[in-house]
């Protein structure tokens, strides 16, 4: 690939709080040139995010942000926003970043911020949609890939998919399944979206 083609590559931030294995399916993907982008950067809130390891490992820019107590949620989110704006991304995708952003922060990244939610959304919202389907003794979970607006969990959504709950499941086994679509679900997803096929 020429330099030139390289530019061509929308820029992708990846924000984490935790594990990180979406990051990594992600990575994977441009790896395979399944997804055309370049991964610039991956920003965690949390600094000991095994994740933050693994992108370091794949020789990508990492960044910790840490948010202080008692403090505003804007004043907090400035690392990330100036960040994000000095190393000129296109893409911010959110892949288990547990912090809520602002309304500011999303005016300032407009149509451009991805998040991945694992439950058919406007169903099971919040930070324990798993277990929360599970409890409700509802037929699916599922994953939701959607266009982050001002409000929690929700914006236009890009992709959806049912994961069915079977007899016997727990948190762990259906976890385990939704991570498994989500994998293959969000590269491809991204794929479409940054070459305008959605
Ligand atoms: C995923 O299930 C995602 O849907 C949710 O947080 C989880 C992150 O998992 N937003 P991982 O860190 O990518 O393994």
């Amino acid at each position: 690939m020429t330099e030139r083609e390289a530019q061509k590559k929308p820029r992708v931030a990846i924000l984490i709080s935790g594990t990180g294995s979406n990051m990594l399916a992600i990575i994977e993907a441009c790896k395979s040139s399944a997804l055309d982008a370049e991964i610039a950067l991956v920003v965690s809130d949390n600094p000991n995010a095994p994740g933050l390891a693994k992108a370091r490992d794949a020789g990508i820019e990492t960044v910790s942000a840490v948010y202080e107590r008692g403090v505003p949620r804007e004043k907090n989110e400035r690392l990330i926003a100036e960040t994000i704006k000095n190393k000129k991304i296109d893409w911010i995708v959110l892949a288990g970043f547990m912090k809520i952003l602002s309304a500011d922060f999303v005016k300032q990244f407009p149509g451009r911020i991805v998040n991945i939610h694992p439950s058919m959304l406007p169903a099971f919202p919040g930070a324990h949609a798993i277990r929360d389907a599970l409890e409700a003794q509802a037929d699916c979970a599922g994953v939701t890939i959607h266009i982050v607006d001002e409000f929690v969990d929700h914006g236009p959504i890009l992709a959806q998919e049912e994961v069915p709950i079977q007899p016997g499941d727990t948190e762990e086994s259906l976890a385990e399944r939704v991570h498994a679509v989500e994998h293959r679900l969000y590269p491809k997803t991204l794929q479409q979206l940054f070459h305008e096929d959605i």
